[in-house]
């Protein structure tokens, strides 16, 4: 029947990904590096959190402009994780204890490091020119007036090359040309390579840009006095051509989850990446409620994202893609702050309540969850007190753009980056309350939270009621309940302030999933088709009558930060 939608099954809809990014996850030499070793090391930790995939942030080898998102060889590991040995030890182990391996996939660039650009700066005539973007000088300047995503120009003059080239990120990261054929199938190739050692997926770096609208036409000009490259390059015109292609060549020939990271993405363009039709990907990331709080100077800012926006957002992707695509459900990821800090409450009192709520609001959407390593501990953002503990060129780059320019004044830069920074991710995994949180018994390439006295994992193994405790049972109930994977979601009091409710429907069954995000006390009233039900809780993070028969009463009273499931 026509509009009638159709779901169908699959095991990357039922599965929970866990992030790990590893350079900050486990220094298994004591060089405060994290490692491969480190990770093959904690395997049984996620076995035990319940997990079904690792999406691993790139463990290529790289110069480290930015943290293994500039690739100098795809067909080798970074020689600070370890060898190609250590590598496939640890998917080996990964595959014993049932756990998939999803690598990052970063081809709309490399580093200018790799084999290719070396050859492609050389000269106009040599075989590897094409593989990148290359532009003379316009009136002795660049070639347009983009901006790059950390800073200056996306333009830089190569002396050898007599010519620019465009970097849509670090200058170290020059954009491949995605309409050359040839690159296309050394990237297939590569891809393949991969495949037959046995990993099972790829979550592709900002994916939605590889395609750039022809002549590369002049941005609108924004505070920074750069271009907007947005509307030239996101989503360009032939992005579901080339992912088609892919798809054909590597992604059909195995059983895979595949998912793009597409900043810019709209829900009718996401229906395109990630169709149930299974021509593309399996699914996007989609940053509209990542953007919320962003303002005037991207996303450097104190803003806070108000709760009828971040519903309104939610369920717009919730509502539309069901049926046609599927959707990511994620809070955290390196490229954001910890969630707990910007939407919850990360003091003593309400960190873990406040966190339980979190994950319970995310968790019992349509869609495939992510966590992001340490997110399953409640791990918070970083105290930062001076710029020296700072490592990521972003933020780096942006304060001094920003206050050098003087748009904006120096503290409240600091703030900013301090607050919306990726590092807040980065900091390292705090396993115990011994030295550096057990990451390494060296000196950590980042600073440890000074919080991991109280917030580790093995304290959070031995304790019940701990977030981690928590996530484990919100990921086997997912396990346990179809509802929770395929239901159809529809939200209830939009207009809310302080109550994020919704409920999720699958034949005779019914989910009502209530999350507090205040400090105070609430009073919910009950729509009619659940007031007077018998149901039972299937977890709450005040109400821990799991499983327990009840009845629902006309109004349920909530306490700060309550989130409670019930199943009729
Ligand atoms: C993606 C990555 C981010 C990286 C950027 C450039 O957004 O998640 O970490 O800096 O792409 O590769
Ligand atoms: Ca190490």
């Amino acid at each position: 029947m026509e509009g009638e939608t159709k779901m169908e099954k699959a095991w990357w809809k039922e599965s929970v990904v866990y992030q790990i990014y590893p350079r900050s996850f486990c220094d298994s030499n004591g060089d405060g590096i994290g490692d491969l070793k480190g990770i093959a090391g904690k395997l049984e930790y996620l076995k035990e959190l319940g997990i079904d995939v690792i999406w691993l942030s790139p463990v290529y080898q790289s110069p480290n402009d930015d943290n293994g998102y500039d690739i100098s060889d795809y067909q080798a590991i970074m020689k600070e994780f370890g060898t190609m040995d250590d590598f496939e030890r640890m998917l080996d182990r990964a595959h014993k204890l049932g756990i998939k391996i999803m690598m990052d996939l970063v081809v709309n660039h490399t580093s200018d490091e790799h084999a290719w650009f070396v050859e492609s700066r050389k000269s106009e005539d040599n075989p590897y020119r094409d593989y990148y973007i290359w532009r003379d000088a316009k009136e002795g300047k660049e070639p347009n007036n983009w901006g790059s995503c950390f800073g200056g120009s996306a333009w830089k003059y190569d002396e050898e090359a007599g010519q620019y080239y465009l970097h849509l990120f670090s200058p170290k990261q020059p954009d491949l040309n995605w309409d050359n054929p040839k690159v296309r199938q050394e990237v297939f190739r590569m891809m393949n390579w991969w495949c037959n050692k046995g990993i099972d997926g790829f979550r592709m770096d900002v994916i939605s840009l590889i395609s750039k609208v022809p002549g590369l036409p002049d941005g609108a000009v924004g505070k920074s006095g750069y271009g907007d490259f947005g509307p030239y390059c996101v989503n360009g015109p032939h992005v579901h051509e080339y992912l088609q292609e892919m798809n054909q060549e590597v992604l059909s020939k195995y059983d895979l989850i595949t998912v793009g990271e597409c900043s810019g993405v709209t829900v009718e363009e996401a229906k395109k990446y990630a169709s149930s039709s299974g021509k593309e990907l399996n699914m996007v990331f989609q940053f509209e409620h990542m953007d919320l709080d962003g303002g005037e100077s991207f996303k450097w800012n104190h803003n806070k994202i108000r709760l009828t926006e971040l519903k309104k957002i939610m369920s717009k992707w919730q509502t539309e893609l069901e049926g046609k695509a599927w959707n990511s459900l994620y809070w955290c990821n390196h490229d954001q702050p910890r969630f707990l800090s910007r939407m919850g409450n990360d003091s003593p009192q309400y960190r873990e309540v406040s966190a339980k709520m979190l994950a319970t609001c995310l968790h019992m959407m349509q869609g495939t969850p992510y966590v992001y390593q340490g997110e399953e501990l409640g791990m918070t953002n970083y105290p930062f007190t001076s710029l020296d503990e700072f490592r990521d060129i972003e933020s780096i780059n942006a304060y001094h753009e920003l206050t050098e320019k003087g748009i904006v004044a120096p503290e409240d830069m600091f703030d900013y980056i301090s607050y919306k920074g990726r590092d807040n991710a980065r900091t390292p995994m705090q396993w115990d309350d011994s030295d550096q949180a057990g990451f390494t018994t060296g000196t950590p390439w980042i600073p440890v939270n000074p919080n991991y006295k109280e917030i580790n994992a093995k304290e959070q193994m031995s304790r019940e009621t701990s977030v981690f405790h928590y996530y484990k049972k919100l990921i086997a109930l997912r396990k346990q309940y179809e509802i929770i994977v395929y239901g159809k979601y529809d939200l209830l009091l939009p207009d809310s302030e302080e109550i994020y409710a919704y409920m999720r429907t699958l034949g005779e069954e019914k989910l009502l999933v209530l999350c507090n995000f205040n400090e105070q006390q609430v009073e919910y009233e009950v729509p009619e088709e659940f007031a007077g039900c018998q149901g039972k809780v299937l977890i709450g993070n005040y109400r821990n009558d799991a499983a327990a028969e009840c009845e629902i009463g006309e109004k349920i009273g909530l306490q700060p930060y309550e989130t409670v499931v019930y199943l009729v």
